[in-house]
């Protein structure tokens, strides 16, 4: 019998309706939808406008999704992981929150902070429960309600940035199919280029972290950019080596989504033509943690049994990797 191999059986997402367009950018800060689109491939954002909803809302969503499409209820649920750096409050766990919306009342759970990375080691580690045999279903959530910690004021970063949820169901496989390999990477010797100075136990929340406007997210885009290019497309080309893929063997590449021009040169770098690489920055931009999840729910319906995926991620950190997956199923269901 092949190992125990930790599948994804089913994938769910959820958007908000309120779009933030190029053009509703130009009346806040000065830019235009042309330094937007050719700097970073993105068109608009969803937002999730109401103040009183936040990221546990749509990584439910997102997981009533799952459960609905697999016909399952949340007390079959094992383990709730989610992805995210907004969460609801630094504690509870916004995992813990969701399981209780979704009425995983068998499950336990947690957050994972690994900003852009977050789904990726979400699903890296999800995967670990499964084949180990400890679990039989885990459900892994990659979340962001980014609008809560963008400065709308600030032109460089305020562009890149939405909202959105996407989750993936895990159960055990033997046929060999799922999460046949993973690389993961973290340097935080750069980290003050990527990060929210506020809040936490170094710089408390007080009148000096608002003035001095710690509590939003903080990017120095060059030098990110730079080790994002060279981090994403070494793990993916790393991945396909150690698993003797060359570019042809790879139906998609699901890249995280932080700018078209990252995307491009990993794909270059892995030998994939931009035909098989999933792209949706265009209508979400970056939703951080939930990138990967909403690409992998645009074109669930394109995927079969057997395609070989490469996911890559880059972001805040330092955190990178890729995994290697081969889809267990046909179109949307199992
Ligand atoms: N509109 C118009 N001009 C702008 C804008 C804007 N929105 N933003 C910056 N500019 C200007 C700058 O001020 C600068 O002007 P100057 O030359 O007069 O000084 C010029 O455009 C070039 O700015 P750069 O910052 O060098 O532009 P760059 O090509 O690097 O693009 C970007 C910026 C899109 C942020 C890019 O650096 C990037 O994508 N970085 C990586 C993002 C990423 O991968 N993040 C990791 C994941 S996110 C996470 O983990 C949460």
């Amino acid at each position: 019998m092949e190992q125990v191999r930790a599948a994804i059986t089913t994938v769910g997402h959820f958007l908000p309706e309120d779009r933030l367009t190029n053009a509703d950018l130009e009346t806040l800060v000065d830019t235009s939808d042309e330094w937007i689109r050719t700097r970073t491939g993105i068109r608009e954002r969803r937002i999730l406008k109401d103040p009183a909803k936040a990221t546990s809302y749509m990584a439910t969503k997102a997981a009533e999704e799952v459960l609905r499409k697999r016909g399952i209820s949340g007390e079959e649920i094992d383990l709730v992981i989610v992805a995210t750096v907004t969460p609801d409050m630094f504690f509870p766990a916004t995992a813990c929150i969701v399981a209780a919306n979704i009425g995983a009342v068998n499950a336990w759970g947690y957050d994972l902070s690994a900003a852009c990375s977050g789904f990726l080691f979400a699903l890296s580690t999800g995967a670990r429960f499964i084949e180990s045999g400890k679990h039989k279903k885990v459900l892994v959530i990659g979340a962001d309600k980014m609008s809560s910690i963008v400065d709308y004021t600030d032109r460089t970063t305020c562009i890149l940035f939405g909202d959105g949820a996407g989750a993936v169901l895990l159960e055990a496989d033997s046929d060999g199919y799922g999460v046949i390999d993973s690389i993961e990477r973290t340097d935080g010797s750069q980290w003050a280029a990527l990060c929210m100075l506020g809040g936490g136990s170094l710089n408390p929340s007080s009148a000096l972290t608002i003035e001095k406007k710690w509590h939003f997210l903080h990017q120095e885009g060059p030098p990110v950019f730079k080790a994002a290019v060279k981090g994403m497309a070494d793990v993916a080309a790393e991945i396909m080596e150690k698993n003797n893929l060359t570019g042809d063997d790879i139906r998609y590449l699901v890249p995280h989504q932080a700018n078209l021009r990252i995307i491009d040169a990993t794909a270059r770098r892995m030998g994939v033509t931009m035909d098989k690489v999933m792209l949706n920055i265009e209508r979400y931009g970056n939703t951080t943690a939930a990138t990967i999840p909403l690409c992998l729910a645009d074109w669930e319906k394109d995927l079969n049994k057997g395609d070989n995926l490469v996911l890559a991620a880059f972001g805040g950190g330092f955190t990178w990797g890729a995994i290697y997956v081969k889809w267990a199923y046909d179109g949307e269901g199992v």
